[in-house]
């Protein structure tokens, strides 16, 4: 089977946008410094893109994650792959993913990541899809695209470990 990408948005676009949300951060967190928990593998080029652009001090963690389900449907069940190397305690955590789907994997996470004792815990993401949001109680703090309800890749997303690479977003047509 063979499937071809149609570009939703183009890698300025993403750009531009990661910059404008960099610098919402840098006023937010002005006086402090942020500690961005990233979530492997799919959130790791919006890091490093968010990173670059943060003007406040930054330290980084990275954690990988796996959600029991079948197909293209988490289940909200998540098993923790690599946790992080650092405690959490008194840091302002800023969970860096690269979509929000149904909402599960980052519900169960951050529940989990509360209980280590942040001084804060908020939210980034490079894409929302909020039509398919199950668990309303995720409040997204920073979204840089809320998108419709498609299969998209690039920019750390896959489709089948596939086109993580792909400097900008696109959807999937088969
Ligand atoms: P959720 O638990 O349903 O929110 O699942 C979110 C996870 O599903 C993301 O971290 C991605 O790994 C994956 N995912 C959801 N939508 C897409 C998509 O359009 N393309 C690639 N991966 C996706
Ligand atoms: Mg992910």
């Amino acid at each position: 089977m063979s499937e071809s990408i149609r570009v939703l948005l183009p890698e300025e676009k993403v750009n531009e946008r990661i910059s404008q949300v960099a610098a919402e951060i840098s006023r937010d967190y002005a006086g402090k410094a942020v500690h961005l928990v990233c979530v492997l593998k799919g959130g790791v080029f919006f890091t490093c893109e968010l990173a670059k652009r943060l003007t406040i001090p930054v330290s980084l963690d990275f954690m990988s994650v796996s959600s029991y389900g079948s197909g293209t449907e988490s289940s909200g069940v998540v098993r923790i792959v690599k946790d992080l190397d650092e405690p959490l305690e008194g840091k302002e955590v800023l969970i860096v993913e690269d979509i929000i789907d149904s909402g599960r994997t980052l519900a169960y996470l951050m529940e989990i990541l509360e209980k280590r004792h942040p001084a804060s815990i908020r939210l980034c993401t490079l894409l929302d899809k909020p039509e398919r949001r199950v668990k309303k109680q995720v409040k997204v703090d920073y979204t840089c695209f809320s998108i419709p309800d498609e299969f998209v890749v690039g920019y750390g997303l896959d489709y089948d470990q596939k086109y993580r690479n792909l400097p900008y977003i696109g959807v999937v047509e088969f």
